[in-house]
This record gives structure tokens, sequence and C-alpha cells, in this order.
């Protein structure tokens, strides 16, 4: 399992090159040479990881993070919540050799499970009007989808629109006019929503301890190969993924776990996905780690249910899962009326927590928040967040301010007390 995970992680290096912003030539020479703390292996329980409060720190490597490294035990939790751990990462380089694929390496481990590894697959897409009929093969065994398909007018291969890729509906109209493609898939058919491991991705993987939410990601990527393989009329290299709720926790999974994603956007994603496990009740009924896993433990993998009732163990959290998708452009709506998934600490704590990183990167314009009224999964959402997806995919300027918190106000600092001391970029 482990070495599809580094073939995974590989891949995921070679492919965002292109997409990341030229550092080295920003760095002296001296800096040219970046060691890497090593990845412990095997990976810390959650006993050997510290209670942390608040949020981790995503720039503290996590051999550093284990009571194993601690210099001085009585201070050793204070120092990694706060941002005095050692060896922390200091330049975008490191962040980008180091510890980004660190952190989608052990959010495989601890929570998605690890990621087929795609080079071992064979995909076979034919298209029947808006029909795109999906196969995958891989060690003798074949899964079966269908992706929908709807194109806006005008949309040719010589005049390609941007594709958002969703499961469980959207939004369509406002997107189709704005010269956005909308494709869809029934997860259903890629992975059931229940312990039951059926669909076309436990048809080719029955047996491994990955979680459903990484088999809807997959379900997304597969219909990328299909959609570049049949779709000339598609603009492969411009990609949103989106879902609500449950299938918001998928459509994140989709944008971490494959570089083509352009843009990312979880809606009312709550616990698993852009909802965090510290900090949970702050609106709402509480979505926590422990009855996410007890009413749906099949989201994830078998190592998340190790944490239950030590949740402040985790040595990441959901903004960690949005650094890793930095400098990658990622969009998360919410509103104020939901319910169910928290959105106030999503607005307060998560978004602003891994904005700094995008800002430390160079990229703050790429990360975006909508605070909108209405509750949970409501379509306004998409509506909400379309002109933000018009200035990623067409580069259209907005004037929308995707840093606002809305009636939330002001980011609430003191669940992520490293924020004074983000590194310097040099
Ligand atoms: C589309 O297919 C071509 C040819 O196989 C490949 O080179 C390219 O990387 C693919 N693009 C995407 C976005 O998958």
């Amino acid at each position: 399992m482990r070495t599809g995970a580094q073939l995974l992680i590989g891949a995921i290096a070679a492919g965002s090159a292109a997409a990341l912003p030229a550092v080295e030539s920003q760095q002296d020479s001296s800096n040219a040479a970046v060691d890497c703390a090593a990845i412990p292996s095997p990976f810390p329980t959650w006993q050997q990881l510290p209670v942390q409060s608040t949020m981790p720190d995503p720039f503290l490597p996590l051999k550093y993070t284990t009571t194993d490294n601690a210099a001085s035990s009585s201070t050793f939790a204070q120092d990694v919540m706060t941002g005095k751990g050692q060896k922390r990462v200091q330049t975008p380089e490191e962040w980008y050799k180091c510890r980004q694929p660190e952190i989608l390496q052990l959010l495989q481990e601890y929570q998605f499970g690890y990621y087929p590894d795609h080079s071992q697959e064979k995909v076979e897409a034919t298209r029947s009007g808006s029909t795109v009929n999906i196969a995958v093969t891989a060690g003798g065994k074949t899964g079966k989808f269908k992706a929908t398909l709807t194109l806006p007018s005008g949309a040719s291969a010589s005049k390609k629109a941007p594709v958002v890729i969703n499961i469980g509906g959207m939004q369509n109209a406002p997107y189709l006019s704005a010269g956005i493609a909308v494709v869809g898939f029934d997860y259903t058919s890629v992975a059931a929503d229940s312990n039951s491991k059926t669909g076309a991705f436990w048809d080719v993987y029955k047996g491994r301890d990955i979680g459903v939410l990484t088999a809807w990601a997959w379900g997304f990527h597969r219909t990328l190969d299909g959609l570049n393989m049949t779709v000339p009329e598609i603009d492969s290299t411009r990609v949103g993924v989106t879902g609500c709720s449950r299938l918001g926790k998928g459509a994140l999974a989709a944008g971490l776990l494959d570089t083509r994603i352009t843009l990312t956007m979880p809606m009312s994603a709550g616990v698993q996905g852009i909802g965090p496990y510290r900090y949970h009740a702050m609106s709402g009924q509480d979505e926590t780690l422990e009855n996410s896993k007890s009413g749906a433990g099949w989201w994830s993998d078998s190592k998340l249910g190790t944490f239950v009732n030590h949740a402040e163990n985790l040595p990441y959290d959901a903004h960690t899962i949005a650094a890793a998708i930095a400098p990658r452009a990622l969009i998360i709506d919410q509103g104020t009326g939901d319910q169910f998934t928290n959105s106030k600490a999503t607005a307060v704590i998560v978004y602003p927590a891994a904005k700094l990183v995008y800002d430390w990167l160079g990229a703050g314009d790429k990360i975006g928040m909508s605070v909108r009224s209405g509750g949970h999964c409501d379509m306004s959402g998409f509506t909400s967040i379309l002109p933000f997806v018009q200035k990623i995919f067409f580069g259209t300027p907005t004037t929308k301010d995707y840093n606002s918190l809305g009636s939330y106000g002001s980011p609430m600092t003191t669940a992520y007390p490293w924020y004074t001391a983000v590194p310097k970029a040099s």
C-alpha cells in the first residue's frame, strides 16, 4: 500500500511542477539543497502525538510533532501549538519539496486511505450524445460508470469550455450561461454511501482500506480522464470539482488528490471535509470525528477510527487539508443558516488559517470564503461562488470580497496561535 502512495506523491510532485511558482529562481544558491525531515515510518499512533487543543501548526514536520522528539516534555505540546516547534519549514521551496508531500502522505495514512496507483490503471471511454461511458481496469479487474455532460452554447474543439464536475447536482444554469460546462456522475455507482463496498471503485479495489470519500475522488479523476479522451469541447486544464455536505467532503478529497484539479469547491462540507475536528461545536449541530465515524465510518480509512475520542491528537485539521491544495484554487461555501456543518468555525478558523499558508506561498488570491445566508446545501451557494469561479477560469475581475467573513466578523486567531510565527518568506 505504501508503494502506491509514494507513486501517487511522485505523480503529484511531477504534475505540479509546471503549475508552481518559480520559487527556485528567488532563492540564493545556498538554499539550493533542501533537506527534508524524514517522514516517520511507521506513522505515529495517537499516543505518540501530543494533545493539541488548537489547530496544528502547518509548518511543523510530523517528525517534530511526535512526543518521541520532545526535548522538554513540560512545554512540548505548548511549543508545538504556538509555532515554537523544532525544524519548522522556513521557505516555500521546503514547503513544496518536503511538507506538502508529507501532508499528502499523512492525510492518506490517517484519513483517506492510500489512493490507488493510477499508473497501473487503463482507462477507456466512449461518448454517446451527452453520456460518457468510463471503464477502468487494473489488476485484471474492471469497474464501469457513466458521466453526463452539459455543454454551454458555443463550446467547440476550437473554443473549449472549462468544466465543473459535480456529484449530487448543482445549479447548472448560471454556470452554463457563464460558458462553463457541467458534468455529473452518479457517485453511488462509483461507491455506495454505505459499508456495502459496491460500485465501480470497489469492483477494482475491493479489500483495500480506503475511505468512500477517496473512492468518490477517484470517480472525479476518472471522469476527467474520460472527458479528456472524448470531449474536445471541454478544456481539461480548467477543471472545478464540487458537491455538497458529504459530497463536498468528497469534492475536497478530489481537489486534494489530483493536481489536475484547478479549482476545488466544497459546499457545506463539514467534518472530514472543510469543517474542523477541533472547535466542532461553534454553530448548529455538533458534527464531530466521533459521530461522523459512528454514523458513516466508511467515509474514511480505518486508521481515523483509532483517533475516536482523541481527535485533539490528530497532527492536522481541516486547514491542513486546504493548505495542501495550494497554490491551486479553493473556494469554500458555507451558509449561516446551516445547522449541520459548523459554518462559523470553517469561516473564522479554517479559512483564515489556510489563507496564511496561501498568502505565504504568494497564492493568497487563489483561496476564497463565501459566507452566505441560507441553509445546508442551499443552491444559492453556487451563485455566491460563481464570480470567484469566473475569476479562476477566465481571469474575470470581481468586486466581491471573498475574504469577508460576513456576519461572522473577524478571524479567531486564538484558534491558531502559530499565526504570529509564520516563517518569513525570503
Ligand atoms: C489528456 O490526454 C493527453 C493525451 O493522453 C495527456 O497528455 C494529457 O495530460 C491529458 N490531460 C489531462 C488534463 O488529463
